[in-house]
């Protein structure tokens, strides 16, 4: 019989990666606290129709890469392809604009794209999402990027690109709109099936397309950020002056539109030329009207989605610097220096000093290599017979030195070397 393995594009974290991406967490949960972002967790799963309205029907995402089902009691679900929707199907189901209508929220966990895996592409993937709701004023787009540019700093992660656009409001869409529907009417025989297809649904998508044809073809299309109305190129204005202020280089790509079909105005892309065709670490922007079209008040919003998975590929992380250690490691020899390790073990544990012991009668010579594998700190090494005379030997495992200590004291001994030594390298 055939192993059962992971589901194709889904992957494990394995023991020696779990502490890289917990480092991660640990770093973005820290600078969220700074800049007042609080948590919320959601669930996985939503009614179809949050994703349907919120990304919009006719983007890749929707049309082609959500995990749909019915469930046993006939209703659509799907697992989540990004978090923004349901972070604000809480806002609007919780009514948390009552209380405050500023928001500052943050949401790390699993999204699921049924897309082609490849290097940086997976189905399950992870993201740190950051949505800022309420926020209309452009410093809040400009806070936004600051605080993740911060984090990738503080991650280490430098040479990454920072592309910026504006894709209009209410006001100036709809003529952009008419502009590259009648730029691409003359074209229509030359664009591939799909956008052909969304002329008429939503033909800023032909910008998205990775058709080479149609990449081609748009190059010359108008931007919007030419027709782009007053307010929104003065919005435009002061986050990218604000940004410069603070020292933060940008490109402004204007045939940049994301794959969400939720955003306006300000849209933004962290690329890196590392991650090959999978070039975008971070993807976010502003999307004004989406609270309202998901039933709520009409309260702008602003985010980004950070994927952990093309984070991690980047960062020059080892996983030997946060492999765990046991400070102490306990070979003892004899039933009754066994039962006697079991229990000084234990209580080590209890006092918070990792430690560790080898279970059976193995040999000494054995329990050494156990205790060199773990890379242990120091090894306590005693028999039934040391027992009797009350000394153990202690033995220091970075030159292989060795003392005799009194068994009476042991516990208190090392947990003073313990305390002295994490001082020392506190
Ligand atoms: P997105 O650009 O679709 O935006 O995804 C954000 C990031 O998630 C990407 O830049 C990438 O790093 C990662 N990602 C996406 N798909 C995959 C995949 N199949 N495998 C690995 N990583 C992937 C959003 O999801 C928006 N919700 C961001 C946002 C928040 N906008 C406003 N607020």
């Amino acid at each position: 019989m055939s192993n059962i393995t992971t589901v194709k594009g889904f992957k494990d974290i394995l023991p020696d990666e779990t502490a890289k991406w917990r480092s991660i967490e640990e770093k973005a949960r820290n600078i969220f606290a700074d800049f007042g972002i609080r948590e919320i967790r959601t669930p996985v799963l939503e009614k179809t129709d949050l994703f349907r309205r919120g990304i919009g029907d006719s983007t890749d995402i929707v049309e082609k890469e959500m995990y749909t089902f019915v469930d046993q009691g006939e209703e659509s679900l799907t697992l989540r392809p990004e978090a923004t929707a349901s972070v604000i199907r809480s806002y609007i189901e919780h009514a948390l604009y009552a209380a405050d209508p500023l928001a500052k929220l943050f949401t790390i966990g699993p999204m699921f794209r049924r897309e082609r895996p490849q290097k940086g592409r997976y189905r399950q993937f992870h993201q740190i999402d950051v949505e800022y709701l309420g926020y209309d004023d452009p410093r809040a787009d400009a806070e936004v990027i600051m605080l993740l540019i911060q984090l990738l700093k503080n991650l280490g992660l430098a040479d990454v690109k920072l592309e910026m656009n504006t894709l209009g409001c209410a006001l100036c869409r709809p003529a952009f709109r008419e502009s590259i529907l009648s730029f691409l009417e003359g074209k229509k025989e030359d664009l591939c099936e799909d956008c052909r297809r969304r002329l008429n649904t939503n033909p800023l998508r032909v910008f998205d397309c990775k058709n080479t044809g149609c990449r081609r073809i748009i190059t010359d299309a108008p931007r919007l950020l030419d027709v782009a109305c007053g307010s929104c190129r003065k919005h435009f204005d002061v986050v990218t002056s604000s940004l410069t202020d603070f020292g933060i280089p940008f490109f402004v790509n204007t045939g940049m539109v994301r794959g969400l079909d939720y955003y306006t105005r300000t849209t933004f892309e962290i690329t890196t030329e590392f991650l090959g065709a999978q070039n975008a670490v971070v993807g976010g922007g502003r999307y004004d009207g989406l609270v309202k079209d998901l039933g709520g008040p009409d309260i702008p919003g602003i985010g980004f989605a950070i994927g952990m998975e093309r984070l991690l590929s980047l960062l020059p992380m080892k996983s030997e610097d946060f492999a765990i250690h046991p400070y102490i490691f306990i070979a003892a020899l004899g039933d009754y220096a066994q039962k006697q390790a079991f229990s000084l073990c234990h209580r080590l544990r209890l006092r918070g000093i990792p430690a560790e012991m080898a279970y059976g009668g193995k040999s000494l010579k054995s329990q050494m290599k156990r205790a060199n594998k773990l890379n242990c700190r120091y090894t306590l090494i005693f028999g039934d017979r040391e027992l009797a005379a009350g000394t153990v030997e202690l033995r220091d495992m970075r030159d292989s030195s060795q003392v005799s200590l009194s068994y009476q004291t042991i516990e208190e001994t090392i947990a003073t070397k313990f305390g002295e030594e994490q001082t020392h390298l506190g």
